[in-house]
């Protein structure tokens, strides 16, 4: 006899982490920050009280966020990853019989956060270029849709929403459904025209920016993400969370980053000028590329995927593969770029 679980659990499929890589490889697989703690994070790390809880509310840090993004300090939430806040907000949001809706491909795990909160996913693909396809998905609402999530720049295509094609798409959705503009990688993003959530929140009552510590600030392994909105959902968001999962390490860790403003904009800037050179390599290698804005890039592989993956492997690079689709790529240390640029360079020789 076997314990009864949810069926809809049971399917899942774990959560599959970026691979790790060889000693000699570049793990370009989970679009982290390849350089070291900015200046002062240590030291904050070092003065926590491990034998206490931390602070529930996550005060000091939802103080200091609130003042930058403008807004009170109850329109802040601070969460253990923006994902977990991602999966407050579903399930604070959406149960059996509710949608969510979201492009696919997007981030790999909002599926699992969906069927978990026991609604139905629906998703819309993105265009050949890896954008969202806002109409569409503004087509796609109806009256079980209870979430929406749209992701820019885009994981894994890189690609960004417009300011005006996220305004004519709020147009469309009704003010009772929940938008969560997923904006994780919002610090690398250098094209004028993308939209910025937190310049929105006044206009959109229904609108909830989630933006991490994991990817530009370097703090992935110590899960600390935030989102603005209205105070009532965050509320709820806050009921749905688990209690003390924000560390006084990881909340201690954000406030010295944001206080290391100066050296964060630096490392911003070496590694966008660092995707550059990636895009333009791929492009001169002959890769139609989505034009890239996170810290990453996408090569729509096809049904080549997997050989393509195992070409970038032999070449010292790891990446993210998600057959049938394409390869994601992260923009890791500059030793990488000509090994990564190499690797593209055979695909194309070889499979294409
Ligand atoms: C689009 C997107 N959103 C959210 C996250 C979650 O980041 P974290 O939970 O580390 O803040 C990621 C991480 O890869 C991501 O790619």
């Amino acid at each position: 006899m076997a314990v009864v679980l949810r069926s809809e659990i049971a399917a899942l499929a774990p959560y599959r982490q970026g691979r790790a890589a060889a000693a000699d490889a570049f793990k370009l697989s989970s679009n982290e920050n390849p350089f070291p703690p900015l200046p002062g994070v240590l030291e904050a790390i070092a003065a926590s009280s491990l034998n206490r809880y931390p602070d529930a509310g996550a005060t000091a840090l939802r103080v200091r966020l609130a003042d930058r993004i403008g807004v009170s300090v109850d329109e802040v939430h601070v969460g253990a990853g923006s994902v977990a806040i991602l999966q407050q907000l579903i399930q604070a949001a959406a149960g059996p019989g509710d949608e969510v809706l979201y492009a696919w491909r997007s981030f790999e795990a909002y599926p699992g956060l969906v069927a978990v909160a026991g609604a139905t996913s629906v998703t819309v693909p993105v265009l050949s270029d890896g954008r969202h396809d806002l109409d569409a998905m503004a087509a796609a609402v109806t009256d079980r849709t209870r979430v929406v999530i749209v992701c820019t720049p885009n994981n894994p295509t890189s690609a960004i929403v417009t300011t005006a094609e996220f305004e004519a798409f709020m147009a469309e959705v009704p003010e009772t459904v929940l938008v969560l503009l997923d904006e994780a990688y919002a610090e690398f993003v250098t094209d004028a025209h993308a939209v910025d959530g937190f310049s929105l929140l006044e206009r959109y009552p229904n609108l909830v920016v989630l933006r991490t510590f994991s990817k530009a600030y370097g703090l992935a392994g110590l899960r600390v993400g935030y989102a603005a909105g209205p105070s009532y959902v965050l509320d709820a968001a806050r009921s749905a969370a688990i209690p003390l999962s924000v560390t006084e390490p990881a909340q201690r860790a954000a406030l010295a980053a944001l206080d290391a403003e100066r050296s964060l904009l630096d490392q911003v800037a070496v590694l966008v000028e660092r995707r550059d050179r990636v895009r333009d390599g791929l492009r001169s290698a002959g890769w139609d590329i989505p034009e890239p804005q996170g810290n990453f890039v996408w090569l729509a592989t096809g049904d080549d995927t997997a050989e393509a993956g195992m070409v970038f492997e032999r070449h010292g690079i790891v990446t993210r593969v998600f057959a049938p689709d394409g390869i994601r790529i992260s923009i890791g240390e500059e030793e990488s770029v000509d090994k990564l640029l190499a690797a593209a360079a055979e695909v194309v020789a070889t499979l294409r």
